[in-house]
């Protein structure tokens, strides 16, 4: 067992726990970072699959997420647009593929004014909310004690309307269904991106990739931070008190002063504090959940669904494959489809033979684009619900009820321990931008403490 001593441990290398300890070192500190795997970058993971270079977690960048584009500058990257020339594909109610083009999906007159009513409250409300503290919205406890789909079905009669809707924030965000999260928390959804509309817009909210992939700010960072980033070390004991704080991993001890826990707070429960964390926060912990989605990459000898003038942006919340995009890695003559498999529907092929569950998966791929989707040259699905570190995708959000009894305490430090991750963020939540400015944050207050410390 080797023990060393810095000033912060940061447990956990994504996005988060990496920017907070690149501030700390920056301003001086030193650190420690621990990390389970035998990589960087958590959720962010670029790698080759049977010669196709996939992302296979978080991948886009909108032009609200100011944190990650300041970051991205900083490091050097460069950024390039999603393909989205042409028609894009939207299977309704009554089955039928319709093209179109621009952000409203082609419904009847009927379908498509209750969407734009609903759109304009949703809007209208998440105008209202603070992203950091959407508790404090003078309707939060009547807003967080309704479900999604409840909420809006008492607003709209036109079930079309209402299950396009839903799709903008249960499937494509929160990924569980709408029954099972709060009117209040798919508003704090809209408001960390901006507002509903930016959701409802995917040019905007699935706007720009990384060339190289996002997983290049995980991994500059660690580059910079060298010998200080310590993988294959998963913390399992945190003992802390008022003077401080060791973090344990099987073969190596760190003493800080501080640590900041930068995972999904739905991991906290792998490690054993010591005292235990406090009732609030032991409470708190346990109504947060994961949402699971597969993130389905299939890549073609060409893009050919451009050659029928489409964009490959298709939607449909009746299709097993609720939205799917050109995701042609930049620069590639080959041509990638993603497709996105959420909560329920996930569950079910999950019960399939891998075959079985390909076969599926890339019929419904078909029904959108035709018999050639049926061919892929490489096919892979992303399943973080197997992932020990992870156990869920894309992250964590509170249960009904949950958001207004325990937001207002889910970032508050513990003593010696703070925490960082993009799923307790306001703005930038349940994204890279969040982890950023969550480690960001982690890193201030940080700062704050010890130098009045220092001048007691
Ligand atoms: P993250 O989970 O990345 O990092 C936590 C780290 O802690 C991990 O490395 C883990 O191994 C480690 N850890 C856990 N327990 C530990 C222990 N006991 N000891 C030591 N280490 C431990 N976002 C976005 O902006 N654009 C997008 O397009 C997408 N798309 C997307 C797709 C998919 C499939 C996924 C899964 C996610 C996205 N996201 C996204 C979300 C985005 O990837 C995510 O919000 C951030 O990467 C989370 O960064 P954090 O650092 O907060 O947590």
């Amino acid at each position: 067992m080797t023990s060393i001593t810095k000033d912060v441990v940061v447990i956990g290398a994504g996005a988060a726990g990496l920017t907070a300890a690149h501030e700390l070192r920056r301003q001086g500190l030193s650190v420690a970072v621990l990390e389970a795997r035998d990589r960087v970058g958590g959720r962010l993971w670029t790698d080759t699959v049977d010669g196709a270079v996939l992302e296979i977690g978080g991948q886009w960048v909108s032009p609200d997420q100011t944190a990650l584009l300041e970051t991205l500058d900083e490091l050097g990257l460069e950024t390039y647009p999603r393909y989205r020339e042409g028609d894009s594909l939207y299977r309704g109610r009554d089955g039928e593929l319709r093209r179109f083009t621009g952000e409203l999906f082609p419904v009847s007159e009927e379908t498509a004014a209750a969407m734009t009513a609903l759109i304009a409250r949703l809007d209208a409300l998440t105008a209202e909310i603070d992203p950091d503290a959407p508790w404090a919205h003078p309707d939060a406890v009547a807003l967080d004690t309704i479900s999604f789909e409840a909420w809006l079905r008492a607003q709209s009669s036109d079930a079309e309307a209402v299950d396009n809707i839903a799709l903008y924030v249960a499937a494509a965000m929160l990924t569980k269904p709408a029954h099972a999260f709060s009117a209040l928390q798919a508003l704090l959804m809209a408001a960390s991106a901006g507002s509903f509309s930016h959701l409802v817009d995917a040019d905007y909210i699935l706007d720009r990739r990384v060339i190289g992939g996002l997983q290049q700010v995980p991994l500059l960072l660690a580059e910079r931070l060298g010998a200080d980033v310590h993988l294959g070390a998963p913390v399992h004991r945190l003992a802390w008190s008022d003077g401080g704080v060791v973090a344990s991993a099987p073969d190596l001890e760190v003493h800080a002063r501080f640590a900041v826990l930068a995972l999904a707070p739905t991991l906290f429960e792998r490690i054993g504090f010591e005292p235990p964390l406090p009732r609030l926060q032991q409470q708190l912990h346990q109504h947060l959940s994961m949402g699971f989605v597969i993130k389905v990459h299939a890549v073609y000898d060409r893009p050919f669904w451009r050659e029928a003038g489409l964009s490959g942006t298709a939607f449909s919340p009746y299709e097993l494959v609720h939205e799917a995009y050109d995701n042609t890695t930049h620069g590639e003559s080959r041509g990638t489809l993603v497709g996105f498999v959420s909560d329920q529907r996930a569950d079910d092929v999950f019960t399939l033979d891998a075959d079985e569950r390909r076969t599926r998966i890339l019929d419904a791929l078909a029904r959108y684009y035709g018999d050639e989707a049926r061919h892929p040259v490489v096919y892979f699905e992303s399943d973080w619900g197997s992932e020990e570190w992870t156990r869920g995708a894309y992250a964590a959000s509170f249960d009904l009820g949950g958001l207004h009894r325990y937001g207002p305490h889910l970032r508050a430090p513990i003593g010696p321990v703070h925490l960082a991750c993009s799923d307790m963020a306001g703005a930038g939540y349940q994204h890279v931008d969040g982890a950023i400015r969550m480690g960001r944050a982690a890193a201030a207050d940080i700062l704050t403490a010890a130098r009045r410390a220092a001048a007691d």
